[in-house]
């Protein structure tokens, strides 16, 4: 995209974007919730309609002028609806924090009871974190995944679920690598009479492509990102039963939003068309074989993996046994070109700012193209700056290598520099 305008009217700015393409461009971003979204979906978000407000839904608008974000919403809702599966879609919400907060305040009161996936365990701030709205809104339960094995036990699921009698049962997750059984939460979400949610934000891409089950048939509410594997613009998504259409569509507007971001809506459209392509199929399952080729190279290389491997895009690593911190690994492994992020493993005795562990995923380094040798390498690179983190001349190596790699996988070349 050529930039013409910003260089010389905001030459901070500009060369901020210049450094951030630089960054991304020239390191290894293993951060598991990111993503390179295509040039498509970058022009369509850098289009005329960051200017157009269109306050309601298609046909039925508070604003003039609105012919043209018909068009696109009504697209994105259709391709959406065909992508999943799903009743009705509202391709309205900010973010995914912003589409559950619509989905919970649709059908629960103040006061009620969730049950959903602890945040140290791998759930998400807005599943009931105490910081969060929702721990503040609702009485909040958690399970969590087993000390052995890493994974739910669906069981104690079950358990935890008659005891406190939730409103609404919560699946989904932000550091959990295993297949969801989404059926059979939504089994005992019925045997306790409570709602079922499903947020697929991280694993998006993966279900729309049939690479990982999908909750749609059984989840009243199924919530999403569109950034994340599903590649798209940075947003949030609400699919529901029709029953509930009515009520999510009026939470989110007038609810709990102003006017839709009609720019980041035409840039979930074209996301949702690439997504229906057997090119997209193929790019998720290639994801999912580069993580497990990763995890396998990763234990080959003395690590451990919590579970003992992945099923996804995404594994965490335990360094307890390693003489590093999750934040220091972040800090050696960022100076060395590679991007992740330190993040919580069940039972961790550190605090969230320190961690025993680091979060890594392939949706980016598998845009960029990549395949199992480069997830090899990756793992020997990783490897050694964690073997070696306080030694500088082994960081130093690691970087030149990570360069070289980047250089054999370009990503956004047609970008201005
Ligand atoms: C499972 C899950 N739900 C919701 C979200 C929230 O998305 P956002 O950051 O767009 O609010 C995330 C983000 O990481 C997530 O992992």
């Amino acid at each position: 995209m050529r930039i013409v305008e910003l260089i010389k009217s905001d030459p901070e700015i500009y060369n901020a974007i210049m450094e951030e393409i630089r960054r991304e461009r020239d390191k290894i971003v293993l951060i598991a919730s990111e993503n390179y979204a295509s040039r498509a979906v970058l022009e369509a978000q850098g289009s005329v309609f960051t200017n157009k407000y269109a306050e309601g839904y298609p046909g039925k608008r508070y604003y003039g002028g609105c012919e043209y974000a018909d068009v696109v919403e009504s697209l994105a809702i259709d391709r959406a609806k065909e992508l999943f599966g799903a009743d009705h879609v509202n391709v309205q919400p900010h973010s995914g924090t912003q589409a559950n907060m619509a989905a919970y305040f649709s059908v629960l009161k103040p006061g009620d009871r969730i049950l959903g996936l602890s945040l140290s365990h791998g759930g998400h701030l807005s599943h009931g974190a105490q910081v969060n709205f929702s721990g503040m809104i609702y009485k909040t339960y958690f399970y969590g995944v087993e000390k052995k094995i890493g994974q739910i036990d669906y069981d104690k699921v079950r358990k935890l679920a008659k005891r406190h009698k939730p409103r609404m049962l919560l699946a989904g997750a932000s550091a959990y690598s295993r297949i969801i059984d989404f059926k059979t939460l939504s089994d005992i979400a019925k045997e306790v009479n409570a709602f079922f949610l499903a947020d697929i934000a991280h694993i998006a891409g993966l279900i729309a492509t049939g690479n990982h089950p999908s909750p749609v048939p059984y989840a009243d509410f199924v919530t999403t990102t569109t950034h994340k594997t599903l590649r798209g613009p940075r947003g949030g998504m609400i699919m529901c039963k029709t029953e509930y259409a009515k009520s999510v569509d009026k939470m989110v507007f007038p609810g709990l939003q102003g006017g839709p971001l009609m720019h980041v809506i035409a840039a979930k459209a074209v996301a949702f068309k690439e997504a229906m392509t057997p090119e997209f199929k193929h790019y998720q399952l290639q994801i999912i074989k580069n993580a497990k080729e990763l995890s396998e190279a990763l234990i080959a290389r003395g690590f451990k993996i919590i579970s003992g491997g992945t099923d996804t895009h995404l594994m965490l690593i335990d360094l307890t046994g390693k003489n590093i911190t999750g934040k220091d690994a972040e800090t050696a492994l960022d100076l060395a070109g590679i991007t992740v992020n330190k993040n919580s493993i069940p039972h961790d005795a550190l605090p969230a700012m320190i961690t025993s562990g680091i979060r890594i995923g392939t949706p980016i380094v598998t845009s960029r193209m990549m395949k199992e040798p480069e997830m090899v390498v990756i793992a020997d690179l990783i490897s050694k700056v964690l073997e070696n983190f306080q030694d500088r001349s082994v960081i130093g190596h690691v970087r030149d290598k990570v360069k070289a790699l980047c250089k054999k996988y370009p990503i956004y070349e047609d970008l201005e520099i």
